[in-house]
């Protein structure tokens, strides 16, 4: 930071230190509007050497205009207002040709309450991390909505229809409609309940409960629901390796991983489906692999970003399951890849720590 004397005040160089540490911009001016001090992350922000800025006006080192062009620090005025105010509030501004940033102040007043300002406080913060936060929230928001709204659209549609001419179908085409009602609807509650998760993933608000998880079990019991789903058996294959570490995991979290795998490899994938679990020494190692087309190398580290689907669209998935996976391998402590499979098709590998009860959060 660069400081100048004034008034008999001498910035302490240890201050100094800790201001230029400051992840946020600082600068501070005089009531007149001479700059005193400016930080490292103000002069990086501001694109203003901090030995160019100190000791001159604000109004030409950092003329910051709000959105319709008005001066900030002519509209601050330190020294008119009431003397009660000392805070102002942060808002979105600009220097010329340079990015937005957010702007807050505080007026230094001697005596504290009432007095005279002595000098301001300016904090600068980025404003372009946080439009591209809120684009990308917008951004969610609308594809959310995009989401609900197709099968909502059919759910309308067909009940519309068969309230105004129930009497001119016949019971099969009626139970096609109400089959596509049926699906479309499930197809909702199953979208809201993964954005629930997709929201505790993203807000760390992930509960794991730990205890004994036996992972070879879980996938058997696993292939038997789906087998008395109507899949083939022959279909499925499992590969447990030997002396499996006890493992302290959240049961219904593991249900979900493997499940949403299996799914996948059952939906995306051909052939047989394989799951393999071995020990790594330090916790296990599963794999659940296919012999589909796999996915492309070049795609890999986008599966598991929300709301990718790759060009399986039509598939009716929502593309939110390898994002929930890998936030609860990762609420676990473990990772997640993908990679191409040895009979060719996708192969997704998780590990996980033992973890032990006391770990439990
Ligand atoms: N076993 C697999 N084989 C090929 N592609 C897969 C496989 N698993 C996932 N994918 C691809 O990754 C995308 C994202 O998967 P996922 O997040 O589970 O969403 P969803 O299954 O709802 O489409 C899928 O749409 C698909 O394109
Ligand atoms: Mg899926």
């Amino acid at each position: 930071m660069h400081g100048a004397d004034t008034d008999g005040r001498v910035v302490a160089a240890a201050c100094t230190i800790a201001i230029d540490d400051l992840p946020d911009g600082l600068i501070v001016a005089d009531r007149y509007g001479r700059v005193l001090a400016v930080n490292r992350a103000a002069s990086r922000l501001t694109g203003v050497p901090m030995e160019r800025a100190v000791g001159r006006d604000m109004n030409d080192v950092f003329p910051l205009r709000d959105h319709d062009g008005r001066e900030w620090w002519k509209a601050l005025d330190p020294e008119g207002g009431l003397r009660t105010r000392s805070r102002v509030p942060e808002r979105p501004l600009h220097l010329p040709g340079g990015q937005e940033l957010y702007v807050a102040a505080r007026l230094v007043r001697e005596p504290e309450r009432g007095g005279d300002v002595e000098r301001v406080a300016i904090t600068l913060r980025d404003g372009g991390a946080r439009a591209r936060l809120e684009r990308s929230r917008a951004d969610l928001v609308s594809t959310v909505a995009h989401e609900l709204r197709s099968p909502l659209t059919s759910v309308k549609g067909f009940t519309a229809t068969l309230l105004a001419k129930w009497s001119r179908f016949t019971e099969e085409q009626k139970l096609v409609m109400l089959e596509t009602v049926n699906n479309d609807a499930d197809r909702v509650t199953r979208l809201i309940t993964e954005l629930l998760d997709v929201s505790r993933i993203e807000s760390g608000r992930l509960e794991v409960r730990r205890q004994v998880v036996d992972i070879p079990a879980r996938a058997r019991r696993l292939v038997a629901g789906r087998v008395a789903a109507g899949e083939h058996e022959g279909r499925f294959r499992l590969v447990v390796g030997d002396d499996l570490p006890e493992m302290w995991l959240d049961q219904d979290k593991i249900d979900q991983i493997l499940g949403n795998l299996v799914e996948n490899a059952v939906r995306h994938g051909r052939g047989t489906v394989t799951i393999e679990i071995e020990s790594v020494g330090w916790g296990v190692a599963v794999s659940v692999r296919d012999e589909g087309e796999g996915i492309e190398p070049e795609l890999a580290p986008r599966v598991f970003r929300q709301f990718w689907r790759g060009n399986s669209r039509r598939r009716g998935g929502t593309g939110l399951g390898l994002f929930i996976v890998k936030g609860l391998v990762e609420a676990h402590g473990g990772t997640i890849t993908v990679q191409r499979a040895p009979e060719g098709g996708a192969e997704f590998r998780f590990t996980l720590p033992t973890g032990t009860p006391d770990f439990a959060s």
